[in-house]
This record gives structure tokens, C-alpha cells and sequence, in this order.
């Protein structure tokens, strides 16, 4: 891996195809990332099995082995993430809300991806919430994180029509599809510096 690069830990909780997405654009040499850890908060999930195809480290935190108390998940999670010199967190279908001490401790270097254009359909079912709002466009938004769930600022969006005769699962596709696009790109702009969270804004260049 070239020096310099910045050590990015993909929190998961499920197939990973955001995560497979960002490992493979982090293969090309002069990729500003690479990705040191994928860590699942649910054990033996297909995304785990993937990541270990491209001979990535992983790491499960089950957090189901601490009950309801968010914060102690919270803390060993970290803890995975600091003894690999993590540099950036990049949530990618991880299904966990963060307290604000998490979200504190990474903010300005943990970003995700969440499915729709933002600030609209915020939360879950995005796709059905966009098909029930009756918009002509929808899509997919990376933002920073911070403590209000899917309020950071954005990073990138990439927008899809939406076409008659859409159900969910076609408008998910269709979706997808820039996601995996769109993530390497965000990841590129904030692991290179261009894209920068200060005094609660996106500073680029
Ligand atoms: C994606 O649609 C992402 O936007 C949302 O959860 C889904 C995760 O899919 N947050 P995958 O695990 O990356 O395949």
C-alpha cells in the first residue's frame, strides 16, 4: 500500500456490496484510501465472507453481547478500530444507531451512505417513502455523520428518475447501482482532504 494512504475501517451489518464497491476502487494505486477492517455488528454475515476475499482484516462486535447498553457496544467497537489505526469510519449498511459519544469521537472522519436524496426520506423503507411521496426523482446521498440521525452535511448525492411502474425493489436497484459509484468517489474527496467537515459544514478544495 502506498504511504500516506488513509487506514478506513467499514462498519457493516449485512451483504457488504457498498463495502465490496469501495475495496475494489481502493485497488487502483492511486486511491487516497485503503481499506484496513470491515467489522460487523452481527456475526457471520455475507459482507465478511467478502471482505475476507479481497484479504481484508475483519472483526465482529456482536452487540447483542451487550444488551442495551449502547455506549459499552460503542466502546469496544472503538477499541477494534484504534488498535487497527483506523483514520476514517465508513458506515456502509450498518444498521446500529450511534450515540453522540461515538459520533463525537469520529466526527469530521465517519461518513455513510444513506439511500435517497437528502434532506428528503430520511430513517428507513427510503425507497417506499420516495414511490408514497410521488417525487420524479430520487436516489442516494453521502454525508458526514453527526449526532441527529441522517442530518450531516452532504458530501455527494447522485440522483435516479424514478420510472412508472416502480415498486421498491426496481427503485432500490436502480439506487444501488449509484450507490456503488458514488461512495468510492465521496470516500476519494474526504481521504484526500478535498472534502473537509468544519464548524459543521463541507469545506472543499
Ligand atoms: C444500502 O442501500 C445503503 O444505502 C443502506 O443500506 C444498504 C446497504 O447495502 N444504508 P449493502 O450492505 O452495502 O449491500
Amino acid at each position: 500500500m502506498a504511504a500516506g494512504r488513509k487506514r478506513v475501517g467499514v462498519l457493516i451489518s449485512g451483504r457488504g456490496s457498498n463495502m465490496v464497491s469501495l475495496a475494489e476502487a481502493a485497488q487502483a494505486p492511486d486511491y487516497p484510501a485503503q481499506i484496513a477492517l470491515v467489522l460487523s455488528n452481527i456475526p457471520d454475515v455475507a459482507g465478511l465472507d467478502r471482505a475476507r476475499g479481497f484479504g481484508i482484516a475483519t472483526a465482529t462486535v456482536d452487540h447483542r453481547a451487550f444488551g442495551k447498553d449502547r455506549e459499552a457496544f460503542e466502546r469496544a467497537t472503538d477499541e477494534v478500530l484504534r488498535v487497527n489505526q483506523i483514520d476514517l469510519v465508513v458506515l456502509a449498511g450498518f444498521m446500529r444507531i450511534l450515540t453522540p459519544w461515538f459520533v463525537t469521537r469520529w466526527e469530521g472522519r465517519m461518513i455513510n451512505i444513506h439511500p435517497s436524496l437528502l434532506p428528503l426520506f430520511k430513517g428507513t423503507h427510503t425507497h417506499r417513502q420516495a414511490l408514497e411521496a410521488g417525487v420524479a426523482e430520487h436516489g442516494c446521498s453521502v454525508h458526514f455523520v453527526v449526532p441527529e440521525l441522517d442530518a450531516g452535511p452532504v458530501i455527494l448525492q447522485a440522483k435516479v428518475p424514478v420510472l412508472p411502474g416502480d415498486d421498491e425493489d426496481k427503485l432500490a436497484q436502480r439506487v444501488l447501482a449509484e450507490e456503488h459509484k458514488l461512495y468510492p468517489a465521496a470516500l476519494a474527496e474526504v481521504a484526500s482532504g478535498r472534502a473537509r467537515l468544519e464548524g459543521g459544514v463541507v469545506i472543499r478544495g
